[in-house]
């Protein structure tokens, strides 16, 4: 039977999504990326496959998970099948370099950043690039805040690099940012490559921002619906996610004190506060759940033919 297949590592995760398919009455199946045995010689089943595969999923043991992935969104694509947050979707979600440079392109404006090869370089290109200026170190490959910090100098940067908090980021390449002062961020939501809503997200000093249940602690961050953002903006983000094969993202940004926006961060697997949607009546996962639905209803009969 047709269904529409999610490709994913985290069963954590899955739970709003499971229950917006049963009250849309969408058929579906789990396709679980970090235990996926792939025969290339099989056909896949039929029906409309949606990437979620996660940039974090190294820190749940399957740092395997991406590549797995890109194999069987590429055997996918080798029989036609229908993807929701193909190759290019995923190409973007390893990498915050790549986003940025597909951003650029897209007319978005992002922090100024440097990427470095070599550990060993960092506080050298540091100290040329923000004096004595405040910036952000973080993972080229990021997901849920691990690794990002703050630091004030140089020579915080040297101590942090050699504190037992600093893990390398997992494809080597560290990210040197200018450093956006707001009170919060806000995170534009898109389905079916259109904006859905925003949320404003106070972030009271913490940089793990995950919006998913399973990821909430007492004294974390503060999560609120807002129905609009500036509509230029909204225009280049829809603009971006054409162009990158991208349907479904969670985009964040930051308003600086002179009223400049900055993007900083792509999640093609994004996930939304429960609390906030039901302040706002909203469900973000239901929406998905028909999007998914109405391509699963297209495919039948395209098939039949
Ligand atoms: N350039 C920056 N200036 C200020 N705060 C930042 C900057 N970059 C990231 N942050 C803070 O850290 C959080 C996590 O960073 P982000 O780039 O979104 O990484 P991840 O992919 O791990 O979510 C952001 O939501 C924001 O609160
Ligand atoms: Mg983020």
């Amino acid at each position: 039977m047709s269904a529409v297949h999610v490709i994913h590592e985290n069963p954590a995760w899955l739970g709003p999504f499971a229950e917006a398919f049963e009250t849309a009455g969408v058929p579906w199946r789990e396709l679980r990326a970090d235990e996926a045995v792939l025969d290339l010689s099989a056909v896949p089943p039929e029906g409309v496959f949606y990437n979620r595969m996660s940039a974090s999923s190294h820190t749940r043991g399957h740092a395997s998970a991406p590549e797995m992935t890109r194999g069987v969104l590429a055997w996918l694509e080798a029989h036609g099948r229908r993807i929701v947050n193909g190759p290019g979707a995923l190409d973007l979600e390893v990498s915050k370099l790549r986003q940025y440079a597909r951003l650029a392109r897209a007319g978005v404006r992002t922090p100024r950043t440097l990427a470095v090869a070599d550990p060993a370089d960092l506080p050298r290109v540091a100290a040329e690039a923000f004096g004595a200026r405040p910036f952000i170190l973080k993972p080229n490959r990021g997901g849920k805040g691990a690794g990002v910090a703050l630091l004030r100098s140089p020579a915080e940067l040297e101590a942090h690099l050699s504190s037992p908090v600093f893990t390398p980021p997992v494809d080597g390449v560290n990210l040197l940012q200018d450093y956006v002062e707001a009170p919060f961020v806000t995170r534009a939501e898109f389905i079916g490559g259109r904006f859905f809503y925003a949320v404003r997200i106070e972030t009271a000093g913490t940089f793990e921002l995950c919006p998913a249940d399973a990821c909430a602690t007492p004294a974390g961050p503060r999560f609120e619906i807002v129905d609009t953002i500036d509509p230029r903006l909204r225009r280049a983000f829809e603009g971006f996610l054409a162009a990158n094969d991208i349907e479904v993202a969670g985009i964040e940004f930051m308003v600086d004190g002179a009223g400049q926006a900055w993007t900083y961060d792509v999640n093609t697997n994004t996930n939304y506060n429960p609390d906030a949607e039901r302040r706002a009546g909203r469900s973000a996962p239901l929406a998905l759940a028909r999007y998914l639905g109405s391509l699963l209803d297209e495919e039948r009969p395209a098939r039949a033919a």
